[in-house]
C-alpha cells in the first residue's frame, strides 16, 4: 500500500514498469490521481501489468521500449506527451543483475551490456524527458539506483560501476537544472522482494542469505517502501530536495 499524494492533472513516465518496483512506484502515482506511461521491455508482463490499473479505473498506458534504445525511448517520451500533455515526474528504473564474477573474469562485453541498460538506459531516459521538462519549466525526476551505487560488494564490479554513475548522473543533472524548476534525485534500495532477487536466489545459491548477513534490519525491503520514497521526492512535499539519493536500505549502508 503505497501513501497517497495528489497527482491529480500530472504525467508520470516508469520504465521497467511490468514488474517489481517500476510497477509498486506506477502503482502508486496512479493511486495519487496521476496518467502513467508504463514502460518496459517485456510486452506481455507490460500489458497484463497496465491492464489490472486501467481496470480499476486508473490512466495508464503501456509503450513497449527498451532502454537500450534511443530512438524508442525518445518516441516513448513523445507518445506520452502526445496522449497525456505533458511530462511531470520520472521514474527511472529499469535495470538488470548479473551473476557474481569477479573483475578478471568479466567480458568487456558484459560489461558493455549492464552498462547500456543500468547506465545508459537511465542517462538516455533522462536526456529526452528533460528535452520535455525544460520546455514545461518543471518536473521531478526519480533515478532507481541501489545500494550499489553507494558501496562495492564482491563480484559486481559492473553492476556497482552503474550504480555508481546513476549518482553521478543525480548530482550533475540536479545541479544542471535547479534553477530551471527541475529537481532531479534518486532511491537506493537495499535487497528488496522482487522478481529480480528470485532470479537470483535461483541463479546463485546463498546469495541473498549471505547478503542479508549484512542488513540491520533483517527482512527483505517491499516494493511498496522503495515507492513510498520516489513518490515523495517526486511530490511538492519534497520541494526543496535537489540531487539527494536517499537509501531505502534497512540500514545496509549505515554500517
Ligand atoms: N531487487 C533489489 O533487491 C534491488 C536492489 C537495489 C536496486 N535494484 C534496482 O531496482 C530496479 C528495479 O529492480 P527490480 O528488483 O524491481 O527488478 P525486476 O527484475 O523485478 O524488474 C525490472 C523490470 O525492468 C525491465 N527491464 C529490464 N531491462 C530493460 C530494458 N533494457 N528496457 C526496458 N525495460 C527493461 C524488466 O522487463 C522488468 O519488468 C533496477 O534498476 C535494479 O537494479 C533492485
Amino acid at each position: 500500500m503505497n501513501p497517497t499524494y495528489d497527482f491529480s492533472g500530472r504525467t508520470a513516465f516508469v520504465t521497467g514498469a511490468a514488474r517489481g518496483m517500476g510497477l509498486a512506484t506506477a502503482t502508486g502515482f496512479a493511486e495519487s490521481g496521476a496518467a502513467v506511461a508504463m514502460v518496459d521491455r517485456d510486452p506481455k508482463e507490460l500489458q497484463a501489468a497496465v491492464e489490472k490499473l486501467t481496470d480499476a479505473g486508473y490512466k495508464a498506458l503501456a509503450i513497449t521500449c527498451d532502454v537500450t534504445d534511443e530512438d524508442q525511448i525518445k518516441q516513448a517520451v513523445e507518445r506520452t506527451v502526445a496522449e497525456f500533455g505533458s511530462l511531470d515526474m520520472a521514474f527511472n528504473n529499469a535495470g538488470i543483475q548479473a551473476d557474481a564474477t569477479e573483475l578478471a573474469d568479466i567480458s568487456l562485453d558484459d560489461f558493455d551490456q549492464m552498462q547500456s541498460i543500468n547506465l545508459r538506459g537511465v542517462f538516455a531516459c533522462m536526456k529526452y524527458q528533460l528535452i520535455q521538462m525544460r520546455k514545461q519549466g518543471s518536473g521531478a525526476i526519480v533515478n532507481n539506483s541501489s545500494l550499489g551505487g553507494f558501496v562495492g560488494v564482491p563480484g559486481r564490479a559492473t553492476y556497482h560501476a552503474a550504480k555508481h554513475g546513476v549518482h553521478g548522473l543525480i548530482k550533475t543533472a540536479g545541479l544542471d537544472y535547479a534553477a530551471q524548476g527541475i529537481r532531479v534525485n534518486g532511491v537506493a534500495p537495499g535487497i528488496i522482494d522482487t522478481p529480480m532477487v528470485s532470479d537470483m536466489k535461483n541463479a546463485e545459491e546463498g546469495v541473498i542469505e549471505d547478503m542479508m548477513r549484512d542488513v540491520p534490519i533483517k527482512r527483505l525491503g517491499q516494493a511498496e517502501e522503495v515507492a513510498a520514497a520516489a513518490l515523495w521526492l517526486c511530490s511538492d512535499a519534497a520541494s526543496f530536495v535537489v540531487g539527494h539519493v536517499i537509501a531505502v536500505d534497512g540500514g545496509y549502508v549505515a554500517r
